[in-house]
């Protein structure tokens, strides 16, 4: 299965087009200049979209990858605002047969953007219709069928093959090797949240007061999608439930409505590690026994769970398995080795 599935309910959670994701079109910068964040990234990208202007050229092939909400597809959109050119979206696992890839990139105007979402999900027959239209604009199409059947190379425009994963390690170096341009999206510093949070208010029309703000920040994940996602739902408290306005009492009461804590951990993380905790003596725990014990897939532990736990030093990934970190006890108010009964309570 994928992980997607299994834990698609989560308001932390990842990609669903649900009505949060067609209102994030809203709150999604439009520009550099809007975008907050990943200054390097965004530095280098604008040297190569203005070299590339001045030569008349396409951008090189891009990739993005990090974590699921961290602005991969909107710095594909932003690319293709700023090139001037217009962007047509796709995703690895839409793409069937190699058939419908060779459709799109043959439909492609010149300088055009193709973006591939989830790129490391392509088959390996789809991938290879790539390697000659990413290296030589060109793509191989079989005519005929026995042995009449020959290939003809068919000449692409030139255009910009922007692709995003969250599992970079999964891509085969054929296909990695012909990105020009690689950049790995990291986690937002709180300032940065506190701006992205403070904007999206702006746009959305609330009014939220700095501590308001700060507490959706504080509790985003370091993950400008779950801050977005987290603000709709405060404000709905907020109109609902208070006077309208954002402040840091409404924050903390709307966000324990939807039992998301301090550190932005909802009951699934929670149990991830209070299971390792209780049962596993904090561990180490391999991940099969621990995807058992949770219920959970091991896939949708590796790559949606754990990165964030890992990330704020809640989590250790050993070679014997995973344990919980003196941080992650912390955050329950036990200590490691503690008594057990006082941990009774938090189930
Ligand atoms: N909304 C979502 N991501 C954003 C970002 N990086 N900057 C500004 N607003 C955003």
């Amino acid at each position: 299965m994928e992980p997607d599935q299994s834990m698609g309910e989560r308001i932390i959670g990842g990609d669903t087009m649900d009505d949060d994701a067609r209102l994030d079109l809203t709150l999604r910068p439009r520009s550099f200049g809007e975008y907050i964040g990943q200054e390097q990234i965004k530095e280098n990208l604008s040297i190569s979209v203005e070299a590339a202007c001045k030569r008349g050229a396409p951008l090189d092939h891009v990739l993005f990858y990090g974590q699921p909400g961290l602005g991969k597809t909107t710095l594909a959109h932003i690319l293709a605002i700023e090139m001037g050119a217009s962007i047509r979206v796709t995703s690895g696992p839409v793409i069937e047969r190699p058939g419908d890839l060779v459709a799109m990139l043959t439909n492609l105007e010149e300088g055009e953007v193709l973006f591939i979402d989830e790129i490391h999900r392509l088959s390996p027959v789809v991938e290879e219709i790539l390697y000659p239209a990413m290296e030589d604009f060109n793509v191989d199409i079989l005519v005929g069928q026995g042995p009449s059947a020959r290939s003809i190379k068919v000449a692409l425009k030139p255009y910009t093959l922007v692709g995003a994963t969250t599992r970079a390690g999964l891509l085969t170096s054929p296909l990695r090797d012909r990105f020009g341009i690689i950049h790995r999206l990291s986690y937002y510093d709180d300032a940065q949240m506190n701006r992205i949070v403070k904007r999206s208010a702006g746009i959305l029309g609330v009014a939220a007061d700095a501590e308001g703000v700060s507490e959706i920040a504080g509790r985003s994940r370091g993950t400008p999608r779950v801050a977005n996602r987290l603000l709709r739902r405060v404000r709905d408290y907020a109109e609902v439930r208070a006077d309208g306005v954002i402040s840091h009492d409404v924050a903390c009461r709307a966000l324990k409505t939807i039992d998301v804590d301090a550190r932005g951990l909802d009951d699934v993380d929670r149990k991830l590690l209070l299971t390792i905790i209780e049962k596993f003596e904090g561990g180490p725990v391999g991940l099969n026994t621990l995807a058992a014990s949770i219920g959970e897939e091991k896939d949708a532990i590796e790559e949606i769970l754990e990165p964030y736990l890992l990330q704020i030093g809640f989590l250790d990934r050993t070679p014997r398995g995973r344990c919980v970190t003196r941080l992650g006890y912390r955050h329950f108010g036990l200590e490691p080795g503690g008594n057990p009964s006082a941990q009774e309570k938090l189930w």
